[in-house]
Protein backbone atom coordinates (compact mmCIF):
# COMPACT_ATOMS: atom_id res chain seq x y z
CA UNK A 1 0.00 0.00 0.00
CA UNK A 2 1.68 3.72 -0.80
CA UNK A 3 2.12 6.16 1.89
CA UNK A 4 1.11 9.66 1.23
CA UNK A 5 2.24 12.17 3.64
CA UNK A 6 0.17 15.36 3.23
CA UNK A 7 1.37 18.55 4.93
CA UNK A 8 -1.70 21.67 5.04
CA UNK A 9 -4.34 18.31 5.69
CA UNK A 10 -6.58 20.78 7.36
CA UNK A 11 -7.42 23.49 4.68
CA UNK A 12 -9.85 23.00 2.04
CA UNK A 13 -7.50 21.17 -0.48
CA UNK A 14 -6.27 18.78 1.98
CA UNK A 15 -9.71 17.88 3.19
CA UNK A 16 -10.45 16.86 -0.99
CA UNK A 17 -7.14 15.07 -1.55
CA UNK A 18 -7.68 12.75 1.76
CA UNK A 19 -10.78 11.78 0.08
CA UNK A 20 -8.87 11.11 -3.41
CA UNK A 21 -6.59 8.98 -1.96
CA UNK A 22 -7.88 7.01 0.44
CA UNK A 23 -10.25 5.95 -2.87
CA UNK A 24 -7.00 5.04 -4.53
CA UNK A 25 -6.21 3.00 -1.55
CA UNK A 26 -3.14 5.20 -0.12
CA UNK A 27 -2.42 5.27 3.47
CA UNK A 28 -2.86 8.54 4.35
CA UNK A 29 -0.73 10.96 6.69
CA UNK A 30 -1.86 14.42 7.72
CA UNK A 31 0.48 16.81 9.54
CA UNK A 32 -1.07 19.01 11.46
CA UNK A 33 0.22 21.84 13.50
CA UNK A 34 -1.11 22.53 17.53
CA UNK A 35 -3.67 24.97 16.94
CA UNK A 36 -6.10 26.78 20.10
CA UNK A 37 -9.03 26.14 17.43
CA UNK A 38 -10.20 23.28 16.64
CA UNK A 39 -7.72 21.87 13.32
CA UNK A 40 -10.15 19.09 12.39
CA UNK A 41 -13.30 20.74 11.16
CA UNK A 42 -12.76 19.56 7.22
CA UNK A 43 -11.17 16.19 9.06
CA UNK A 44 -14.24 14.80 11.43
CA UNK A 45 -15.18 12.20 8.53
CA UNK A 46 -11.57 10.58 8.01
CA UNK A 47 -10.78 10.64 11.92
CA UNK A 48 -12.08 7.49 12.50
CA UNK A 49 -10.57 5.80 9.24
CA UNK A 50 -7.77 2.95 9.75
CA UNK A 51 -5.68 4.66 7.01
CA UNK A 52 -5.93 7.91 7.78
CA UNK A 53 -3.47 9.53 10.39
CA UNK A 54 -2.61 12.46 11.95
CA UNK A 55 1.43 12.86 12.50
CA UNK A 56 1.68 16.49 15.05
CA UNK A 57 4.04 18.28 13.92
CA UNK A 58 4.64 22.29 12.31
CA UNK A 59 6.24 23.39 9.42
CA UNK A 60 8.46 26.14 11.54
CA UNK A 61 10.20 23.09 13.31
CA UNK A 62 12.74 21.12 11.71
CA UNK A 63 13.06 18.07 13.96
CA UNK A 64 9.10 17.51 14.13
CA UNK A 65 9.17 17.35 9.84
CA UNK A 66 12.79 15.02 10.29
CA UNK A 67 10.93 12.92 13.02
CA UNK A 68 7.48 12.70 10.87
CA UNK A 69 9.53 11.71 7.96
CA UNK A 70 11.51 9.16 9.94
CA UNK A 71 8.21 7.54 11.40
CA UNK A 72 6.16 7.47 7.91
CA UNK A 73 8.93 7.15 4.82
CA UNK A 74 6.68 8.29 2.51
CA UNK A 75 6.08 7.68 -1.23
CA UNK A 76 4.51 10.62 -2.38
CA UNK A 77 4.48 13.72 -0.42
CA UNK A 78 1.85 16.95 -0.69
CA UNK A 79 3.19 19.90 0.48
CA UNK A 80 -0.11 22.10 0.48
CA UNK A 81 0.89 24.32 3.76
CA UNK A 82 1.21 27.28 3.41
CA UNK A 83 0.40 31.02 5.08
CA UNK A 84 -2.07 30.98 1.99
CA UNK A 85 -3.76 34.52 2.03
CA UNK A 86 -1.89 37.07 -0.34
CA UNK A 87 -3.55 39.92 1.66
CA UNK A 88 -2.00 39.49 4.91
CA UNK A 89 1.40 37.88 3.67
CA UNK A 90 2.06 42.64 3.24
CA UNK A 91 1.58 42.40 7.20
CA UNK A 92 3.20 38.60 8.15
CA UNK A 93 6.42 38.80 4.99
CA UNK A 94 8.36 36.89 7.91
CA UNK A 95 5.86 34.16 8.63
CA UNK A 96 5.18 33.38 5.22
CA UNK A 97 8.25 33.24 4.33
CA UNK A 98 9.12 30.62 6.84
CA UNK A 99 6.46 28.81 5.92
CA UNK A 100 5.97 29.20 2.49
CA UNK A 101 9.75 29.14 1.56
CA UNK A 102 12.34 27.70 3.96
CA UNK A 103 9.50 25.38 4.90
CA UNK A 104 9.63 24.00 1.58
CA UNK A 105 13.08 23.33 2.26
CA UNK A 106 12.99 21.64 5.32
CA UNK A 107 10.34 19.23 3.78
CA UNK A 108 12.04 18.12 0.67
CA UNK A 109 15.37 17.28 2.06
CA UNK A 110 13.90 15.93 5.19
CA UNK A 111 12.09 13.60 2.49
CA UNK A 112 14.93 12.61 0.58
CA UNK A 113 16.63 11.81 3.39
CA UNK A 114 14.47 8.95 4.08
CA UNK A 115 13.58 8.11 0.83
CA UNK A 116 15.60 8.77 -2.60
CA UNK A 117 13.13 8.12 -4.66
CA UNK A 118 10.16 9.68 -3.02
CA UNK A 119 8.10 11.59 -5.35
CA UNK A 120 6.67 15.55 -4.52
CA UNK A 121 3.69 17.67 -4.95
CA UNK A 122 4.57 21.53 -4.13
CA UNK A 123 1.61 23.45 -4.27
CA UNK A 124 3.01 26.56 -6.38
CA UNK A 125 0.21 29.16 -7.54
CA UNK A 126 -0.50 31.61 -10.35
CA UNK A 127 -0.17 34.73 -8.07
CA UNK A 128 3.80 33.72 -9.28
CA UNK A 129 3.16 34.95 -12.75
CA UNK A 130 2.93 38.70 -13.30
CA UNK A 131 0.20 39.88 -15.78
CA UNK A 132 1.52 41.28 -18.63
CA UNK A 133 1.09 38.50 -20.68
CA UNK A 134 -2.44 36.64 -20.17
CA UNK A 135 -3.41 33.57 -20.46
CA UNK A 136 -0.01 32.30 -18.49
CA UNK A 137 1.06 29.35 -19.05
CA UNK A 138 4.36 27.11 -17.65
CA UNK A 139 6.42 28.93 -19.80
CA UNK A 140 5.50 32.34 -18.93
CA UNK A 141 8.23 34.32 -16.77
CA UNK A 142 7.74 34.63 -12.68
CA UNK A 143 6.89 38.34 -11.66
CA UNK A 144 5.93 37.73 -8.25
CA UNK A 145 4.25 41.35 -6.38
CA UNK A 146 3.56 40.06 -3.25
CA UNK A 147 5.15 38.39 -0.03
CA UNK A 148 3.67 35.70 -0.80
CA UNK A 149 4.42 35.05 -4.02
CA UNK A 150 8.08 36.21 -3.91
CA UNK A 151 8.18 33.19 -1.56
CA UNK A 152 6.49 30.71 -3.51
CA UNK A 153 8.67 31.90 -6.63
CA UNK A 154 11.71 31.02 -4.35
CA UNK A 155 10.58 27.50 -2.86
CA UNK A 156 9.66 26.71 -6.79
CA UNK A 157 12.96 27.57 -8.37
CA UNK A 158 15.24 26.42 -5.43
CA UNK A 159 14.03 23.42 -3.77
CA UNK A 160 11.77 22.06 -6.83
CA UNK A 161 13.34 23.08 -10.51
CA UNK A 162 16.30 23.62 -8.71
CA UNK A 163 16.97 20.44 -7.00
CA UNK A 164 15.18 18.18 -10.24
CA UNK A 165 18.24 19.29 -11.59
CA UNK A 166 20.76 19.35 -9.11
CA UNK A 167 19.95 15.98 -7.60
CA UNK A 168 17.50 14.27 -10.10
CA UNK A 169 14.32 14.02 -7.32
CA UNK A 170 10.65 13.63 -8.64
CA UNK A 171 9.33 16.97 -7.96
CA UNK A 172 6.81 18.73 -9.52
CA UNK A 173 4.93 22.01 -8.97
CA UNK A 174 1.56 22.73 -9.36
CA UNK A 175 0.73 26.13 -10.25
CA UNK A 176 -2.66 26.14 -9.72
CA UNK A 177 -5.26 28.74 -10.20
CA UNK A 178 -7.78 30.19 -7.79
CA UNK A 179 -9.77 26.84 -6.34
CA UNK A 180 -12.73 27.30 -4.42
CA UNK A 181 -15.77 24.86 -3.05
CA UNK A 182 -17.96 24.96 -0.21
CA UNK A 183 -14.88 24.31 2.06
CA UNK A 184 -12.95 27.08 0.70
CA UNK A 185 -11.43 29.52 3.88
CA UNK A 186 -14.17 32.77 4.57
CA UNK A 187 -11.16 35.04 4.06
CA UNK A 188 -11.00 34.45 0.49
CA UNK A 189 -13.29 36.42 -1.57
CA UNK A 190 -15.38 33.85 -3.09
CA UNK A 191 -16.64 31.97 0.17
CA UNK A 192 -16.70 35.81 1.81
CA UNK A 193 -19.30 36.64 -0.94
CA UNK A 194 -21.37 33.30 -1.22
CA UNK A 195 -21.67 33.24 2.79
CA UNK A 196 -22.61 36.51 2.99
CA UNK A 197 -25.10 36.57 0.20
CA UNK A 198 -26.75 33.13 1.88
CA UNK A 199 -27.12 35.31 4.87
CA UNK A 200 -28.37 37.78 3.07
CA UNK A 201 -30.67 35.82 2.06
CA UNK A 202 -31.90 34.30 4.99
CA UNK A 203 -32.32 37.88 7.32
CA UNK A 204 -28.88 37.67 8.96
CA UNK A 205 -26.98 40.24 6.91
CA UNK A 206 -27.67 43.15 4.95
CA UNK A 207 -24.39 43.96 2.82
CA UNK A 208 -20.94 42.47 1.92
CA UNK A 209 -17.98 44.87 1.71
CA UNK A 210 -15.20 44.28 -0.56
CA UNK A 211 -11.95 45.24 -2.31
CA UNK A 212 -11.10 45.68 -5.68
CA UNK A 213 -13.76 44.21 -7.35
CA UNK A 214 -12.53 44.69 -11.03
CA UNK A 215 -9.88 41.94 -10.40
CA UNK A 216 -9.98 39.36 -12.24
CA UNK A 217 -9.58 35.73 -11.15
CA UNK A 218 -9.25 31.88 -13.08
CA UNK A 219 -12.03 29.74 -10.39
CA UNK A 220 -12.08 26.28 -10.69
CA UNK A 221 -13.71 23.74 -7.98
CA UNK A 222 -11.07 22.63 -5.87
CA UNK A 223 -12.28 18.36 -5.59
CA UNK A 224 -11.79 18.56 -9.45
CA UNK A 225 -7.78 20.14 -8.99
CA UNK A 226 -6.57 17.90 -6.60
CA UNK A 227 -7.02 14.75 -8.99
CA UNK A 228 -4.36 17.03 -11.25
CA UNK A 229 -2.08 16.74 -8.22
CA UNK A 230 -2.07 12.94 -7.68
CA UNK A 231 -1.75 13.15 -11.90
CA UNK A 232 1.60 14.92 -11.65
CA UNK A 233 3.22 12.13 -9.40
CA UNK A 234 1.64 9.40 -11.55
CA UNK A 235 4.06 10.33 -14.68
CA UNK A 236 7.40 8.50 -16.14
CA UNK A 237 9.34 12.17 -15.61
CA UNK A 238 8.45 14.70 -12.98
CA UNK A 239 7.11 18.45 -14.36
CA UNK A 240 5.63 21.41 -13.76
CA UNK A 241 1.91 22.34 -14.70
CA UNK A 242 -0.10 24.81 -15.15
CA UNK A 243 -4.02 23.58 -13.66
CA UNK A 244 -7.21 26.02 -14.27
CA UNK A 245 -10.04 26.69 -16.40
CA UNK A 246 -8.92 29.19 -19.23
CA UNK A 247 -10.98 31.95 -18.47
CA UNK A 248 -10.99 34.95 -15.91
CA UNK A 249 -13.77 36.38 -14.04
CA UNK A 250 -13.95 39.36 -12.25
CA UNK A 251 -14.87 40.04 -8.35
CA UNK A 252 -17.89 42.09 -10.20
CA UNK A 253 -19.28 39.27 -12.03
CA UNK A 254 -19.02 36.54 -9.15
CA UNK A 255 -21.04 38.74 -7.28
CA UNK A 256 -23.43 39.23 -10.00
CA UNK A 257 -23.34 35.30 -10.32
CA UNK A 258 -23.98 34.94 -6.16
CA UNK A 259 -26.18 37.53 -6.64
CA UNK A 260 -28.72 35.48 -9.36
CA UNK A 261 -27.94 32.40 -7.36
CA UNK A 262 -30.41 34.02 -4.01
CA UNK A 263 -32.68 35.54 -6.60
CA UNK A 264 -31.24 39.28 -6.91
CA UNK A 265 -30.15 41.18 -9.84
CA UNK A 266 -27.08 43.52 -8.67
CA UNK A 267 -26.79 46.77 -10.51
CA UNK A 268 -23.94 49.26 -9.82
CA UNK A 269 -23.85 52.78 -9.04
CA UNK A 270 -21.02 55.04 -8.58
CA UNK A 271 -17.27 54.78 -8.60
CA UNK A 272 -13.91 53.72 -6.62
CA UNK A 273 -14.60 53.21 -2.93
CA UNK A 274 -17.72 54.97 -3.60
CA UNK A 275 -19.55 52.33 -5.96
CA UNK A 276 -22.03 50.15 -4.37
CA UNK A 277 -24.22 47.10 -5.81
CA UNK A 278 -27.58 47.56 -5.22
CA UNK A 279 -30.29 44.62 -5.74
CA UNK A 280 -33.65 45.06 -7.65
CA UNK A 281 -35.52 46.84 -4.53
CA UNK A 282 -33.10 49.13 -4.27
CA UNK A 283 -31.11 47.58 -1.45
CA UNK A 284 -27.36 48.31 -1.00
CA UNK A 285 -25.35 45.00 -1.09
CA UNK A 286 -22.47 45.24 -1.33
CA UNK A 287 -20.26 48.27 -0.72
CA UNK A 288 -16.76 49.23 -1.08
CA UNK A 289 -14.31 49.28 1.55
CA UNK A 290 -10.63 50.11 0.83
CA UNK A 291 -9.54 47.69 3.93
CA UNK A 292 -9.91 44.86 1.83
CA UNK A 293 -7.47 46.78 -0.93
CA UNK A 294 -4.04 45.25 -1.57
CA UNK A 295 -0.76 47.09 -2.19
CA UNK A 296 -0.40 45.52 -5.00
CA UNK A 297 -2.52 42.92 -7.43
CA UNK A 298 -2.40 41.22 -10.44
CA UNK A 299 -5.11 42.71 -12.78
CA UNK A 300 -5.76 39.43 -14.63
CA UNK A 301 -4.84 36.00 -14.03
CA UNK A 302 -5.93 33.69 -16.23
CA UNK A 303 -4.44 30.04 -17.45
CA UNK A 304 -3.51 28.01 -20.14
CA UNK A 305 -3.36 24.70 -18.88
CA UNK A 306 -2.99 23.31 -22.24
CA UNK A 307 -0.25 21.30 -21.51
CA UNK A 308 -1.73 19.53 -17.92
CA UNK A 309 -4.89 18.58 -20.68
CA UNK A 310 -2.50 17.31 -23.25
CA UNK A 311 0.06 15.45 -20.76
CA UNK A 312 -1.87 14.33 -18.34
CA UNK A 313 -5.19 14.21 -19.85
CA UNK A 314 -6.59 15.99 -16.78
CA UNK A 315 -10.01 17.91 -17.67
CA UNK A 316 -12.25 20.64 -15.07
CA UNK A 317 -15.81 19.12 -14.55
CA UNK A 318 -17.27 21.65 -13.08
CA UNK A 319 -17.99 25.29 -14.84
CA UNK A 320 -17.78 28.92 -13.27
CA UNK A 321 -22.18 28.76 -12.84
CA UNK A 322 -22.18 25.31 -11.09
CA UNK A 323 -19.07 26.31 -8.71
CA UNK A 324 -20.89 29.40 -7.61
CA UNK A 325 -24.49 27.92 -7.57
CA UNK A 326 -22.76 25.09 -5.20
CA UNK A 327 -21.38 26.86 -2.94
CA UNK A 328 -24.65 29.42 -2.39
CA UNK A 329 -26.53 26.56 -1.65
CA UNK A 330 -24.34 24.69 0.22
CA UNK A 331 -23.96 27.93 2.56
CA UNK A 332 -27.63 28.43 2.92
CA UNK A 333 -28.27 24.76 3.59
CA UNK A 334 -25.34 24.70 6.27
CA UNK A 335 -26.76 28.09 7.87
CA UNK A 336 -30.09 26.92 7.72
CA UNK A 337 -29.37 23.98 9.58
CA UNK A 338 -27.57 26.05 12.09
CA UNK A 339 -24.34 25.84 11.33
CA UNK A 340 -21.46 28.63 12.24
CA UNK A 341 -18.74 27.56 10.03
N1 LIG B 1 -9.82 38.00 0.18
C1 LIG B 1 -10.47 39.04 -0.38
N2 LIG B 1 -11.39 39.74 0.36
N3 LIG B 1 -10.17 39.38 -1.66
C2 LIG B 1 -10.86 40.41 -2.21
C3 LIG B 1 -11.82 41.14 -1.51
C4 LIG B 1 -12.11 40.80 -0.16
O1 LIG B 1 -12.93 41.39 0.51
N4 LIG B 1 -12.33 42.07 -2.35
C5 LIG B 1 -11.71 41.95 -3.53
N5 LIG B 1 -10.80 40.94 -3.46
C6 LIG B 1 -9.91 40.51 -4.55
C7 LIG B 1 -8.43 40.38 -4.14
O2 LIG B 1 -7.82 41.67 -4.10
C8 LIG B 1 -7.94 39.48 -5.26
O3 LIG B 1 -7.63 40.26 -6.40
C9 LIG B 1 -9.14 38.58 -5.58
O4 LIG B 1 -10.27 39.21 -4.95
C10 LIG B 1 -9.01 37.16 -5.07
O5 LIG B 1 -8.61 37.21 -3.71
P1 LIG B 1 -8.57 35.89 -2.80
O6 LIG B 1 -9.86 35.18 -2.85
O7 LIG B 1 -8.05 36.30 -1.46
O8 LIG B 1 -7.54 34.93 -3.57
P2 LIG B 1 -6.10 35.22 -4.21
O9 LIG B 1 -6.27 35.28 -5.70
O10 LIG B 1 -5.45 36.38 -3.57
O11 LIG B 1 -5.27 33.94 -3.80
C11 LIG B 1 -5.84 32.63 -3.72
O12 LIG B 1 -5.60 31.91 -4.92
C12 LIG B 1 -4.21 31.70 -5.23
C13 LIG B 1 -4.12 30.91 -6.54
O13 LIG B 1 -4.59 29.61 -6.39
C14 LIG B 1 -5.20 31.94 -2.53
O14 LIG B 1 -5.82 30.70 -2.31
C15 LIG B 1 -3.72 31.72 -2.76
O15 LIG B 1 -3.17 30.99 -1.66
C16 LIG B 1 -3.54 30.94 -4.07
O16 LIG B 1 -2.17 30.76 -4.33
Amino acid sequence: MKKAFITGVTGQDGSYLIEFLLDKGYEVYGFVRRSSVDPYQRLESFLSNDRFHIVRGNMRDLSTIRLAMEEVVPDEVYNLAAQSHVGLSFRCPDETFDVDYYGVGRIVNEAMKVNKDVRIYQASTSEMFGCEITPQSETTPFDPISPYAEAKVKAHEEFIKGYREKYGIYACSGILFNHESPRRGKQFVTRKITHSFAKIKLGQQDLVELGNINSRRDWGYAKDYVEAMWMMLQQDTPDDYVIGMGKSYSVRDFVEAAAKAIGRTVTWEGSGVDEVGKDQDGNIIVRINEKFYRPTDPADLVADPSKAMEKLGWKPKTSFEELVDMMVTSDIEALSAGSRL
